[in-house]
């Protein structure tokens, strides 16, 4: 006998649903020397992760401006709160706070502009959701210190959430502490401002700079509980669900090893230790971590929610042979079953649901869904005397996978929000495109710098504010 759901769950979210979008500072702002901002390891990640950094900043780098959000913030937000939006996550960008990241006073100009933000959004009763460090660290910590792999980012890291906390605090009640943390291990100076290529750098490096994150994220955790009693402190991780791509046990164990990889993460942040799978790997693979006494007492600051990225599913298989696919900054072996974006992305809303009773079942903490979404090469056309977009691969996407966050609702997890990737088009991330877009609102800049940057609202943004003001009832 299973215990299948045979009833689709029907009607609206919860009362207090936090609807909204996502985006992060560098994949938005421009003005990447403007207004005291020092360098960050984006800055010279012209072509995001598909070609090594370059040595400064290049000209061609489509971040330098990306969308102007830096001075166009007021309107795009409120375009935001016409939709409908409830939440807005965004990342303060740390090289604008504190410009190498080592000084020792913040820049107040850099300070000022998120006030301004936090302004805007207050005015249209809009919640702040801050990601603290989003693919963004200051350069001069990646090339001066080894990035995540010097444990004097920790006290940089402390030092900078404590100026966050003390000025935003009564503003600002959700925050991340770094995002997607699990991408260290496939993209270190992305997401772990290492500078070393991959090839150079051992397991035992990438874990200690992942050791280091995860307690300078439990210290912050900590810090927040003091400083500001009302906020609540989440995890982000990439997730990736891992499906056997045949029912051979070898193949279902290696599976249950690739999904350890990333459940370590979320173990760690929500349990508050190393948990006996990843004891055991180090153990096997001769990793002797420099984790202290004191490192164990702040790792059991467990944060108060798990929020997630979610794009696609990936297989494993323990035969050698088998090709890994294209897919997002994990890779993995694709499934035969699923059709895929433009980029290589495989579409499996079912998977979300999947993800949502995974985490629920094992950490019993709130979850936020805090990216989703798919990239695609948008045409703006001429339609009703305006220019949008005839997004319904956008809409079909993001539908079906709203459906799959109601279907967990139903079976009994418990959700916070859900917040759509790049709600208004951004700089991609792996690729540093601009025709790589998610947005309900298109910006008309292009992958060869040119465009004029106006906004024009997509077909999915007059669905999505339906979907928001039936609170997901709308939702086919
Ligand atoms: C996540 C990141 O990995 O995926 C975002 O947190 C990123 O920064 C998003 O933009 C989509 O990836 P990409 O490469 O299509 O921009």
């Amino acid at each position: 006998m299973t215990h299948a759901a045979t009833t689709p769950a029907t009607g609206p979210f919860p009362q207090g649903f936090l609807w909204g979008g996502a985006t992060a500072a560098n994949q938005v702002e421009g003005a990447y020397a403007e207004g005291g901002k020092g360098l960050s390891i984006q800055d010279v990640m012209p072509r995001g992760i598909t070609e090594q950094p370059t040595e400064g900043p290049t000209p061609d780098n489509l971040k330098q401006t990306a969308i102007d959000f830096y001075n166009r913030y007021a309107e795009d937000i409120a375009l935001f709160a016409e939709m409908g939006f409830k939440v807005y996550r965004f990342s303060i960008a740390w090289s604008r706070i504190f410009p190498n990241g080592d000084d020792a006073q913040p820049n107040e100009e850099g300070l000022a502009f998120y006030g301004r933000v936090l302004d805007e959004l207050e005015n249209h009763g809009i919640e702040p959701m801050v990601t603290i460090s989003h693919y963004e660290t200051p350069l001069n910590l990646a090339r001066g210190y080894g990035g995540w792999t010097n444990r004097q980012l920790i006290g940089f890291y402390e030092r900078y959430c404590r100026v966050l906390f003390e000025r935003f605090g009564n503003r600002v009640k959700y925050w991340l502490t770094f995002n997607e943390i699990n991408s260290v291990l496939h993209e270190p100076f992305m997401s772990g401002g290492i500078p070393s290529p991959r090839a150079e750098l051992t397991d035992t490096d990438l874990y200690q700079a992942i050791h280091h994150e995860l307690v300078a994220s439990a210290r912050a955790t900590r810090m927040a509980r003091e400083i500001m009693p009302a906020a609540k402190v989440g995890c982000m991780i990439l997730a990736l669900p891992v499906y056997p791509l045949t029912p051979s046990p070898d193949d279902v164990v290696r599976t249950m090893d690739t999904a350890h990889a990333s459940y370590a993460f979320g173990d760690i942040h929500c349990r508050g230790a190393y948990p006996g799978y990843l004891l055991r790997y180090f153990r096997d693979n001769g990793i002797d971590l420099d984790i202290t006494d004191q490192d164990r007492e702040d790792l059991k600051n467990t944060v108060d929610f798990v929020s997630f990225s979610y794009y696609m599913s990936i297989c494993e298989s323990a035969d050698p042979d088998v090709e890994t696919g294209p897919g997002n900054i994990m890779g993995g072996v694709p499934n035969p079953t699923l059709e895929a974006s433009e980029w290589g992305w495989q579409i499996d809303p079912q998977g979300l649901r999947v993800v949502m009773n995974d985490y629920w079942e094992r950490w019993q903490k709130p979850l936020f869904v805090v990216e989703n979404g798919i990239g695609a090469k948008d045409v703006l056309v001429e339609a009703d005397g305006g220019l949008t977009v005839q997004d319904d691969y956008r809409i079909d996407y993001l539908n079906d996978h709203l459906v799959q966050v109601r279907e967990a609702i139903a079976d009994g997890v418990e959700v916070l929000g859900y917040t759509a990737w790049g709600c208004i088009d951004v700089v991609s991330a792996s690729t540093a495109q601009l025709s790589k877009r998610y947005g309900f609102i298109y910006v008309d800049r292009h992958d060869d710098g040119s465009g004029t940057l106006n906004r024009y609202r997509k077909k999915s943004f007059g669905w999505y504010q339906e979907v928001i003001s039936s609170n997901g009832a709308a939702l086919r």
